[in-house]
């Protein structure tokens, strides 16, 4: 050891005591069992009809502005270097013409052998069919070059928009219309309050290829909306923002339903996502998760994606993290 880090030692001490309180108290720490070698680990997973490298998956952001051109670009590239999937931002604009579409346009940057989802909400999915239109989503999905289509469901942000849709239909009838259209994969998700249990156990039981949580604990777009409203609309209902489900009590809500039902669910994969702040947290849902999943997040990439060297240097990182947790890391029952 150096004299400098010996140094280091003695200067850090006083602030590297942890109280108890702090100590993670979803692991067991198993250092006698391994190495700290992580060249040997294997964390991929078969996921969307895809192998991914890491069980990491970037959640849907949208386009449509040059900023959100290069942060779509920047991800996509991260995608193919370390082995994992993407969804799109709303792709609503190229429902409206051509013009946005080198924001969206990022397969030729993922490649051919990673998923990759087009987006759109089931209010424009509902106009769509009212308009005998729906064929435009399949157009749509052709020309990304995507994987399938997600639809994102979010009744409470767009009540609390000023100007957002209503939908007449209910949502889980929009989804089937697509099920019924399309014969791409559907993965559905919410944008940040997760869904409760008898939501969860109607979408498992539509053959869905992979549900998406989206839950409550990150960027909440009903705070957001809020935040864009007028005081007395903030004042009168900001309190909804913290309705919803964070991403561990879905992960409960799932496994009690996968553990309870007799049938096998139709839909067999999970995207764990919303609130999700590191790998530590990654590998604690997927791992306690009974059906097989990858971990997503929005805002964690979106912090690094307009400067593709700190996007890499952060996922590096974030999957040798993971690795470590894998090789050294047990998740406690229950
Ligand atoms: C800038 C931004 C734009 C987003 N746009 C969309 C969108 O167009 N469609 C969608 O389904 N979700 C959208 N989301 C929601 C995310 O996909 C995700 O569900 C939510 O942010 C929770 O994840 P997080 O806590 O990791 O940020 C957006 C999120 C952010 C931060």
């Amino acid at each position: 050891m150096s004299e400098d880090r010996k140094g280091d030692h003695i200067d850090l001490a006083f602030q590297a005591q942890l109280k108890a309180a702090q100590i993670d108290p979803r692991f067991y720490y198993e250092p006698m069992l391994t190495s700290n070698d992580i060249s040997d680990v294997d964390i991929s997973v078969e996921l969307l009809g895809h192998r991914f490298k890491a069980p990491l998956w970037v959640s849907s952001m949208t386009g449509g502005t040059e900023k959100a051109r290069i942060i779509n670009h920047n991800l996509a590239r991260i995608c193919k270097e370390f082995g994992f999937g993407m969804g799109l931002g709303s792709c609503r604009p190229l429902l409206e013409g051509d013009q946005a579409f080198p924001d969206f346009n990022i397969r030729p940057l993922i490649g051919d052998d990673l998923p990759l989802f087009a987006n759109l909400g089931v209010a424009q999915i509902e106009e769509l069919q009212q308009a005998n239109q729906l064929d435009q989503i399949r157009v749509m999905v052709e020309k990304l070059q995507a994987t399938g289509l997600i639809i994102h469901v979010n009744p409470m942000q767009e009540w609390l928009q000023p100007e957002g849709d209503i939908y007449r239909s209910a949502p889980i009838d929009i989804i089937k219309w697509c099920l019924d259209a399309f014969d791409f994969p559907i993965i559905v998700k919410e944008v940040g309050q997760g869904f409760g249990p008898e939501s969860l156990k109607a979408l498992l039981n539509l053959p869905i290829q992979a549900l998406d949580f989206a839950a409550n604990g990150g960027t909440n777009f009903a705070l957001l909306e809020m935040l864009r409203s007028s005081e007395a609309h903030f004042d009168a209902f900001n309190q909804l923002a913290n309705i919803g489900h964070d991403a561990s009590e879905m992960v409960d809500l799932l496994n009690q339903l996968v553990q309870s039902e007799n049938t096998t669910f139709a839909c067999r994969e999970i995207i764990i996502s919303g609130g999700v702040k590191n790998f530590l947290d990654g590998y604690y849902l997927v791992q306690k998760c009974m059906l097989p999943a990858v971990y997503g997040q929005a805002s964690g990439f979106l912090k690094y994606a307009l400067d593709y060297e700190m996007l890499w240097q952060h996922v590096d990182k974030q999957i040798a993290g993971y690795k470590i947790a894998s090789k050294m890391l047990r998740v406690k029952a229950g």
